[in-house]
């Protein structure tokens, strides 16, 4: 069973400057609540509640504002910096003591899941033993992410941000990993980008026949807010949703309570942080439901 996961948050935003000069990308709103707490949503919905923010140099304290150590949610927090954005996989260097040679979850800050039926496919992807496993999604424009390629059911081929087309289903932002995904790690060696590559990783899985898919559905949403258009079409598709249902996604407390790891009267102490706004409103109506 996967207990540990790693939220990657760091990288320099350098795409959607001015931006994020002053403030982290993951911490910009995505309509009503900062990004980073939809990935973290996700951990959280999988089971998960040790978890490692590995941040960028420098912006430990904005994040520890939003999400301290100390929280209200029921949760293992802990940080770690990140000197200079040298690719993916660097998340599992980093996080080597963290991870303690378990196997670990990975998300990127910047990746947003919605669907029916995720809670059930996280829960199941937590139960894996060896391997990696990766989730897919069809995207229109596939030379912007990492690519797979999918035959008799298995991954056949993966590539990052191809230049000519060969499949349409992306590699999104969520990997699970057995333990030695930190012995991998250490052995990659840097892309001609100079990064370590997540695809590498993943084709080191692959070499073994070690590598599975797993797809979020047709009917189901992944966005990644990579530029400032993606992120405001993922702003508009929150709002969408939320101002429809009447439900939030991506309300931290609300997925502690559903996972009993926090009791009603813990949400008063949010109410406190979060002070008089809407999403308090919401909490406080979560406090009065039966
Ligand atoms: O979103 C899914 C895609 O994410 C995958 O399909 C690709 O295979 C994968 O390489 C990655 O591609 P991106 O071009 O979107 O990665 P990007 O450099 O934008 O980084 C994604 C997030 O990870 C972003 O929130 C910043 C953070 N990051 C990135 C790097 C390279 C770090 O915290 N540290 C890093 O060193």
């Amino acid at each position: 069973m996967i207990k540990k996961g790693i939220i990657l948050a760091g990288g320099l935003g350098t795409r959607m400057s001015p931006l994020t000069k002053a403030v982290n990308k993951q911490l910009l709103p995505v309509y009503d609540k900062p990004l980073i707490y939809y990935p973290l949503s996700v951990l959280m919905l999988a089971g998960i509640k040790n978890i490692l923010i590995i941040v960028n140099k420098g912006q430990l304290n904005q994040f520890r504002k939003i999400l301290p150590e100390k929280n209200n949610l029921g949760i293992n927090l802990s940080y770690k910096e990140q000197i200079f954005p040298g690719g993916l996989p660097e998340a599992f260097i980093i996080g080597e003591k963290f991870i303690n040679g378990e196997n670990i979850a990975l998300i990127l800050g910047d990746n947003f899941f919605y669907s029916q039926s995720l809670t059930k496919k996280l829960r199941q992807c937590v139960k894996l033993k060896v391997g990696a496993k990766v989730f897919l999604h069809p995207v229109k424009n596939p030379s912007q992410y990492g690519i797979a390629k999918i035959s008799k059911n298995k991954i056949v081929k993966i590539v990052e941000k191809p230049k000519k087309y060969f499949s349409n289903l992306a590699v999104t932002g969520l990997y699970f990993f057995d333990k030695n995904v930190c012995e991998y790690s250490k052995k990659l060696k840097p892309s001609k980008r100079n990064e370590l590559e997540i695809v590498d990783l993943l084709n080191k899985y692959k070499s073994k026949k070690k590598l599975k898919a797993e797809y979020i559905g047709r009917g189901g949403t992944w966005l990644d807010t990579g530029n400032i258009n993606d992120f405001y079409s993922t702003s508009n598709y929150v709002s969408t949703i939320e101002n429809r249902q009447g439900l939030k996604i991506a309300c931290l407390e609300e997925i502690s309570l559903n996972n009993k790891w926090i009791k009603k009267v813990d949400i008063v102490k949010s109410l406190a942080f979060y002070g008089n706004c809407d999403y308090s409103k919401y909490l406080r109506s979560l406090i009065y439901k039966n």
